[in-house]
């Protein structure tokens, strides 16, 4: 249980973690990759440490020291192995899709969050490569058998880049060409990090294609979090002014910042540049009042981590939000539109489920209350900031789980975790 007080004015400069994402793809990638390359500010939260995990288990040399990581692919993959995903949906997709690649036959499974998660959505697309995967009645464990593949078509009804990314992976060992498109283009790290490492890649819109490639290994200097620093951008907004630093702002991922820009909210992106083919800035982010917002469909996937924090927002602002087309939240390490409207209503909010998303009436100030994470470390460093910026303050139950994408996330608070 984590206790929490109220805080008037929140202030200061902060280096958040490096991107869950990236390092995924950074250590997956050059796992499978020939050469050797250290990556920088890798994430070390408990979802990435799991694909180093399964990625050592296939037979990778991944040696770390602190946030960096020295990765040494392997060209015979350990066959016949049972790799543990922890809690982590982009390790089982994404290994899914470069296990079936390789011609590795695999099981992958988690723990109870992760094996209560669609897995079809990944073993349905890659079967029209050819690929022979069987889920547990659509859940984990994952049985991956090797098969020989062949590029194809695919056409995805949801936008995912794990999804997407698996069939990436798998395509880039697949004989001929292999597209794979989305109803909205979600994250493209893979797509980048692919191509830097010589994969033949094409991006025609939400479209991307590959065809046969060997991988080069490549040094990947991660940016941080913008996920992560959302809940400091959140705390600029709410009580008083903060500075991220670093932040990657790839446009795939910058759906916060529109938000931000609906709720009327005043940010400037300083110091921008680009390292590792990912633009990069220092998010500054100042306490503004703010209005109520639309959301649909189109703006989901570049905020689609970020919506728990959103929807809180929308309850410290003026006027009702309306957030639609998020489906997906559904199916996140908790139903996030189930716990985030608890933890809304939970601090004296108003926030009303909808199938597909919320509808928030907004109070511009909420008293406080205890929260129940589930699990889901979202959710926590939501409630963290809802507490921070509440009128009592209160608990939040199960709060470690934030180690799962930002392991120091209460210290940078000040707050000691019991
Ligand atoms: C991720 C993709 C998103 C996101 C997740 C990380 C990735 O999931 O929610 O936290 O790194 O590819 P979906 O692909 O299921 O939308």
């Amino acid at each position: 249980m984590q206790s929490i007080k109220p805080r008037e004015r929140f202030e200061g400069e902060f280096t958040l973690p490096g991107d869950k994402s990236v390092t995924h793809r950074a250590v997956m990638l050059n796992s499978g990759a020939n050469g050797e390359a250290t990556i920088t500010n890798a994430l070390m939260g408990e979802d990435c440490v799991s694909t180093c995990r399964c990625m050592r288990a296939l037979g990778a040399d991944i040696q770390t020291d602190g946030t960096t990581l020295h990765v040494k692919g392997t060209p015979r993959f350990r066959r016949g192995t049972e790799l543990n995903c922890g809690n982590s949906g982009t390790t089982i997709r994404l290994l899914t899709g470069f296990a079936a690649g390789k011609g590795i036959d695999a099981k992958l499974y988690g723990d109870e969050s992760l094996s209560s998660r669609p897995m079809k959505r990944v073993a349905e697309p890659l079967s029209l490569l050819g690929a022979d995967i069987r889920t547990t009645d659509g859940h984990a464990p994952v049985f991956v058998y090797p098969k020989a593949l062949q590029g194809a078509k695919v056409e995805l009804k949801i936008a995912s880049a794990q999804v997407k990314s698996a069939v990436l992976l798998a395509g880039i060992s697949a004989d001929g060409e292999t597209t794979v498109s989305e109803p909205v283009k979600s994250r493209d790290h893979t797509e980048r990090m692919l191509a830097a490492m010589g994969a033949d890649i094409r991006v025609n819109g939400n479209a991307v294609t590959v065809q046969r490639s060997e991988l080069k290994a490549v040094d990947v200097c991660v940016p941080s979090d913008i996920s992560s620093a959302a809940y400091f951008m959140a705390l600029g907004a709410l009580k008083g002014k903060t500075l991220c630093k670093n932040v990657g702002i790839n446009p795939t991922r910058t759906g916060i910042l529109t938000a931000f820009d609906r709720l009327g909210i005043k940010y400037g992106l300083l110091n921008r540049r680009v390292s590792g083919g990912e633009e990069t800035a220092d998010i500054l982010v100042e306490k503004t009042d703010m209005r109520g917002i639309c959301l649909t469909a189109e703006d989901i996937p570049s905020m689609i981590d970020e919506l728990p924090l959103v929807a809180l927002l929308c309850a410290f602002a003026d006027g009702e939000s309306r957030i639609t087309g998020a489906k997906e939240l559904r199916v996140k390490e908790s139903d996030r539109i189930k716990t985030t409207a608890e933890l809304i209503n939970n601090l004296g909010g108003d926030c009303q489920e909808l199938e597909d998303g919320f509808v928030v009436r907004g109070k511009t100030k909420l008293v406080g209350g205890d929260i129940d994470s589930y699990l889901d470390h979202r959710i926590a460093m939501t409630a963290a900031v809802g507490l921070l910026a509440s009128q009592k303050g209160g608990n939040i139950k199960a709060p470690e789980c934030c180690a799962i994408s930002f392991p120091d996330f209460f210290d940078k608070l000040g707050l000691k975790l019991y």
